[in-house]
């Protein structure tokens, strides 16, 4: 068989191969199986010598058969190997919802706007001047035993009032100094947030929990306006059939000073008369000279209480770690907001 005759059905194989390529890859291996520098095809027209007319149609219709594969290659390559099928239906978001203690702290938040209070905001890592000192509660003072909290190892802020350890603040009250630091008053705030204790965590204690807190410095204010504040607000957020009993008490920030209990319903299927909830008083002199306040002027109430005992007492949970330990079995429970 002269070499002419080998043409065509080797030009034949390569076609069929060509076109069998499976991928890319497979194309470029038959590409130099056959046409390329070392393939069999070339190999034959090497032996040819240079083409004659009648074997160029062969070469030309070998390369138009692989760039013919090719495109056909690289299209199904660009086309998603899954196609999206738009008539499925949709995966639901699911929406996440409040945590119990947001909903609990928006709620009392709301009671207050509506008497005309204003959300005020203070830094959780604290210096001993607001957390204490100014508070008239001086370093030698047995309350800071019962409030003993957690010092940060980091230098305190420049121009901070003294240079002792930063610490986590134990009490919402540190706001009262920062607000009345920086304004003048009347001053009408709740400052809600998170606090800390040198707390054993068990059913009832956490060393992290979250207070809310009360200043109000006008003219002439007495305890009858705070009692009434405090009535209306707990009856906004817990119920009409609330009931409140103000007792003596001692803080260093105020004088007199009350502490809170609260009744209803619900505390008596714990089967309890009275829940201590809240410490408030009036505003203490010293603490007006300390943020430069005239005492003789001007007159205030404070309250703090404790957001965890209130939302326990609403929802009837009975263990306050389940607060924190975002175990979404109980969470879920919560679902309005
Ligand atoms: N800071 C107090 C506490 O953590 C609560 C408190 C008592 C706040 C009396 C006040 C207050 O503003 O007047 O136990």
């Amino acid at each position: 068989m002269s070499l002419l005759n080998e043409i065509e059905p080797l030009k034949q194989s390569a076609l069929a191969d060509l076109k069998a390529a499976a991928d890319l890859a497979a194309l470029d291996h038959s590409k130099g199986a056959w046409i390329g520098p070392h393939g069999k095809f070339t190999a034959l027209m090497k032996q040819l010598g240079t083409l004659s007319k009648d074997e160029k149609p062969a070469a030309i219709e070998l390369e138009a058969a692989l760039a013919a594969r090719r495109e056909a290659l690289e299209l199904a390559d660009a086309l998603p190997k899954h196609p999206t099928d738009f008539t499925l239906p949709g995966r639901r978001r699911t929406l996440g919802r409040l945590h119990p203690l947001t909903q609990v702290t928006d709620d009392i938040v709301r009671a207050f706007r509506k008497i005309g209070f204003v959300v005020a905001d203070g830094p959780e890592i604290e210096d001993e001047f607001h957390c204490f000192d100014a508070l008239n509660t001086p370093a030698d003072h047995p309350a800071r035993d019962t409030q003993d909290t957690f010092y940060v190892q980091a230098p305190p802020k420049p121009g901070a009032p003294d240079q002792k350890l930063p610490l986590l603040r134990t009490h919402t009250s540190s706001v009262q100094i920062r607000v009345m630091q920086s304004q003048p008053p009347p001053i009408r705030i709740i400052a809600p947030g998170r606090v800390y204790r040198r707390d054993n965590a068990d059913a009832t204690h956490n060393p992290t929990f979250h207070q809310i807190e009360g200043l109000y410095v006008d003219k002439g204010v007495t305890v009858g306006d705070l009692k009434g504040t405090v009535e209306f607000v707990f009856k906004q957020v817990l119920g009409d059939d609330v009931q409140l009993r103000f007792r003596p008490h001692y803080f260093s920030y105020t004088e007199p000073s009350l502490e809170i209990d609260f009744t209803n319903a619900l505390v008596k299927k714990l089967g309890k008369d009275w829940l201590e909830i809240a410490g408030c008083g009036m505003v203490h002199p010293q603490v007006f000279e300390n943020v430069g306040y005239d005492p003789e002027v001007w007159t205030g109430w404070a309250f703090g209480f404790g957001i965890e005992r209130i939302a326990m007492l609403r929802y009837g949970i009975n263990d306050i770690r389940l607060f924190y330990e975002n175990d979404l079995r109980f969470l879920r429970q919560f679902s309005a907001g």
